[in-house]
C-alpha cells in the first residue's frame, strides 16, 4: 500500500486523460483536432503555463453533462485510492464552463455525485474549491461567486488558477471579502510563474490560509521567514513545476531546501493527466530524483494531513496512519 496522504492541488478537469476525453466526444459528438488519444498525448509538451492552459481549456469541450462530471471524478477518485489518497480537496473552474453553455449546476451536481459515494466506496474524504479564473475579470468572478450560493452547502472554499503573471491577488479583493463572510475557506495560487511579493499580497490582501504552488518564495528570504514563522501551507507539484518549465528537471526542485528551511510543504498533481502521474507517482519521482528517506516521506505526508481543512478527529486519525505505515522495500 502507498503512503497514506491528502490530496491539496488537484484540478479536477486536469485529470481529464485522453481516454475519457476522446470516450465523451463521442458521447458528446464533439469533434476533437487530433485522431486518436496517442495524436493528442504528443501535444502534451509544454513551454510554460499558458500553452498548457490553451490545451486545458480546449479540452474542456467534451465535458457538457452531469453524468461527464460525475464520470470524471469518479475516474479520478479511483485512481486516487490506488494512490494511497486519504482525503482530497478538489479544484473546479466553474467560469470554464458555464462560458461554453454548461449551467454551474450541471458542473456541481455532477461532480458531487460522485464525491458523495467516496468515503464508502473508496475511503476517501472529499471537499470541493471553486477557483476563479485570474485572467478573467473581478466582476466575473463575483458573478460567478454569487451565482455559486445555493451550492455553497457542498462548496468548503474558494481558489484563483489560471494565468498569474499580469494578474495579482488584489484584483480580487472583493470576491475574497465576501467568501470570508460566507464561512468559506481560501486559498490561491501565488508563486508558481509570478514573483514572491503575490504570495504576500495573496496573505495579507485575500487571506488566504494555504497558498498553491508558493515556489518562487524562495526569491525572497522575509517572505520565506513569514512563511515559516507562520507555518502558511504551500502545495507544491513537481511533475507539474518541470513539464512547465519552472524547474530544469526534477533534480533541480527546491523540495528538500525548502523542508530544509521549515517550510510546511505538501507534495500533489495539479493535472495529472497532463504531466506524467498523479500524487504517489510525484512522491516517487522525488524520493528518487532527491533521494528522500522514509523519514522525510512520512513528514510530507503528515503535512498533507496538517495543511488540509479535515476536522481534528479525522485529522489525528489520518496521522496516526501515517505513523503506522510501513515502507515497502524500493525496487529502483
Ligand atoms: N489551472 C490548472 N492548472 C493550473 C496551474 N498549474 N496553474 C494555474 N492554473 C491552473
Ligand atoms: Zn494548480
Amino acid at each position: 500500500m502507498p503512503l497514506p496522504k491528502a490530496e491539496l492541488h488537484l484540478h479536477i478537469e486536469g485529470t481529464l486523460e485522453p481516454e475519457l476525453a476522446f470516450a465523451l466526444a463521442a458521447r458528446n459528438s464533439v469533434a476533437l483536432p487530433y485522431a486518436d488519444t496517442e495524436e493528442l498525448r504528443k501535444a502534451y509538451s509544454f513551454s510554460d503555463l499558458q500553452s498548457f492552459l490553451d490545451l486545458y481549456y480546449a479540452l474542456m469541450a467534451v465535458l457538457r453533462t452531469e453524468q461527464d462530471f460525475a464520470d470524471l471524478a469518479d475516474a479520478y477518485l479511483a485512481r486516487a485510492a490506488e494512490q494511497g489518497v486519504r482525503h482530497a480537496e478538489i479544484f473546479f473552474d466553474p467560469q470554464a464552463h458555464t462560458a461554453r453553455g454548461v449551467p454551474l449546476g450541471v458542473v456541481v451536481d455532477g461532480l458531487t455525485r460522485a464525491l458523495a459515494h467516496s468515503e464508502e466506496r473508496y475511503g476517501i474524504s472529499t471537499q470541493l474549491i471553486m477557483c476563479f479564473l485570474r485572467d478573467e475579470s473581478a466582476d466575473s468572478a463575483l458573478e460567478t461567486f454569487e451565482a455559486a450560493r445555493p451550492y455553497f452547502d457542498r462548496i468548503s472554499g474558494i481558489g484563483l488558477d489560471s494565468a498569474e503573471v499580469g494578474n495579482p491577488p488584489a484584483k480580487f479583493r472583493e470576491v475574497y471579502r465576501r467568501a470570508a463572510e460566507a464561512g468559506l475557506r481560501r486559498v490561491a495560487h501565488a508563486g508558481e510563474e509570478g514573483p514572491a511579493s503575490y504570495i504576500t499580497e495573496a496573505l495579507d490582501v485575500l487571506g488566504v490560509e494555504r497558498i498553491d504552488h508558493g515556489l518562487r518564495c524562495l526569491e525572497d528570504g522575509q517572505v520565506v521567514a513569514r512563511l515559516v514563522r507562520e507555518q502558511i501551507p504551500l502545495t507544491l507539484c513537481p511533475l507539474s513545476n518541470v513539464r512547465l518549465r519552472c524547474v530544469d528537471t526534477l533534480a533541480d526542485h527546491p523540495l528538500r531546501e525548502m523542508l530544509d528551511a521549515g517550510l510546511l510543504v505538501t507534495v500533489n498533481s495539479d493535472d495529472p493527466a497532463y504531466f506524467g502521474g498523479y500524487v504517489e507517482d510525484n512522491f516517487r519521482a522525488v524520493r528518487q530524483a532527491l533521494a528522500l528517506d522514509q523519514e522525510t516521506l512520512r513528514r510530507l505526508a503528515a503535512n498533507s494531513f496538517r495543511a488540509s481543512f479535515i476536522d481534528d478527529r479525522r485529522r489525528a486519525e489520518l496521522l496516526a496512519e501515517v505513523e503506522r505505515h510501513t515502507f515497502e522495500p524500493v525496487e529502483d
